[in-house]
Parts: structure tokens; sequence; C-alpha cells
């Protein structure tokens, strides 16, 4: 993509200055989801490198992975896997508890979700301390499914999240960073 692409991406987000938190300024993309063209765009672009690598699944973190992995999931023609916030799904599950960060929480998986080998995209919209995603590779992981890779719209490089996915061997793709 190129730079004013990038540029017109990134002034789709919309900054609010302490929420949900003192000190935080928080990157809102329902600006950008609203926004048809950047909508569309982001999209595109998040999956333009994972056209081919037959991807089974998409794992989408509550809530806002949700909205990002439904449309890459359309995509890349793969299924559907939500990652859920605790006691949220309805059959078996495993989970585990992570912090963020302005908090901490516990994710889960259906434990039927995936299977062995599986080729899993896990999507979300923002990646701060990674506290988040290693949860839910590590989740994805115990069950079998190969993390082939994980994507965000937004990096926050400062807090390290990108690197401390890579450190768990999964390759990470970010299109926009706030430092
Ligand atoms: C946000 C964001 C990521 C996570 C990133 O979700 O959508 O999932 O924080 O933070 P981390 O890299 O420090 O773990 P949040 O928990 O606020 O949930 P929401 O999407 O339901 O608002
Ligand atoms: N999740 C974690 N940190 C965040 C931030 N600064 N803005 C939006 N979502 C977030």
């Amino acid at each position: 993509m190129d730079r004013s692409a990038l540029a017109d991406l990134k002034n789709a987000i919309r900054t609010i200055p302490d929420y949900p938190a003192p000190g935080i300024q928080f990157r809102d993309i329902t600006t950008l989801l609203g926004d048809a063209r950047a909508f569309r765009r982001a999209v595109d672009e998040l999956v333009q490198p994972f056209a081919g690598l037959k991807i089974a699944k998409i794992a989408g973190i509550e809530a806002r992975g949700f909205i990002l992995g439904g449309a890459v999931a359309h995509q890349l023609s793969a299924g559907f896997v939500p990652v859920r916030k605790k006691g949220k799904l309805p059959h078996e599950t495993v989970g585990m508890p992570y912090s963020l960060e302005y908090g901490s929480d516990e994710i889960e998986v259906h434990k039927d979700a995936v299977s062995r080998g599986e080729r899993v995209l896990l999507v979300d919209d923002l990646v701060a301390t990674g506290g988040t995603a290693e949860a839910a590779v590590k989740l994805l992981s115990s069950l079998g499914a190969e993390v082939v890779a994980a994507c965000f719209i937004i990096d926050l490089p400062d807090l390290g999240g990108a690197d401390r996915v890579r450190r768990l061997g999964v390759p990470v793709r970010t299109l926009v960073s706030f430092a």
C-alpha cells in the first residue's frame, strides 16, 4: 500500500485521550469502520499476504477482532473461530488469563473449534502489550492448531506486543503504528 493510502487509514482512526483510564491514548477504530473506503482498504490490505496460504480458519479476538475477522474470513474463504471473553461460549472450552494495557481478563475458545494441524490466522484490531494475542496463540496451539500468523490494523510499538508475539514464532503483520 502506498504512503498516502496508509496515511488515509491512520487518519481514519480516532484517538480518545484518557480512555478507559487516565494516561491511555485509546485508538478508536469505529471511525475507520464507518468509512466504507477505509474499512475495505484495511481488510484488503490485512489479507493480502495470506491469499493462497491455505488458511483454514480465522481466529478473531472479542470484540473488535470479530468485526475484522469476519470480513477477513470471507475474503480468504476460511472459517471463523471466536476467541471470547470468559463465560460467553456455550460448549466445552479451554481458557487462559492475560493482562493488557489497561487491565486483565481471561479468554476462552471452544475445545473443538480447531483441529490438529489446522492452519489458523489470528486477527485483531490492535496489538499493544501483546498479552491478549499471546494468550490466544497459546490457546490455539494447545488445541493443536498451527498459528500461521497474526495480523492487526494497529501496532503500539512502544508496548512491544508485536515482538512478543513474534518471539512465540508467529509472524506478525500490522498496517499502521502509533508511537
Ligand atoms: C483491546 C484490543 C485487543 C487488546 C490489545 O481489546 O482490541 O484485543 O485490547 O491489548 P494488548 O495487546 O495489551 O493485550 P479489549 O480487551 O479492550 O476488548 P474489546 O475489543 O472488547 O474492547
Ligand atoms: N487495547 C489496548 N491498548 C489500547 C489502546 N491504546 N487503544 C485501543 N485499544 C487498546
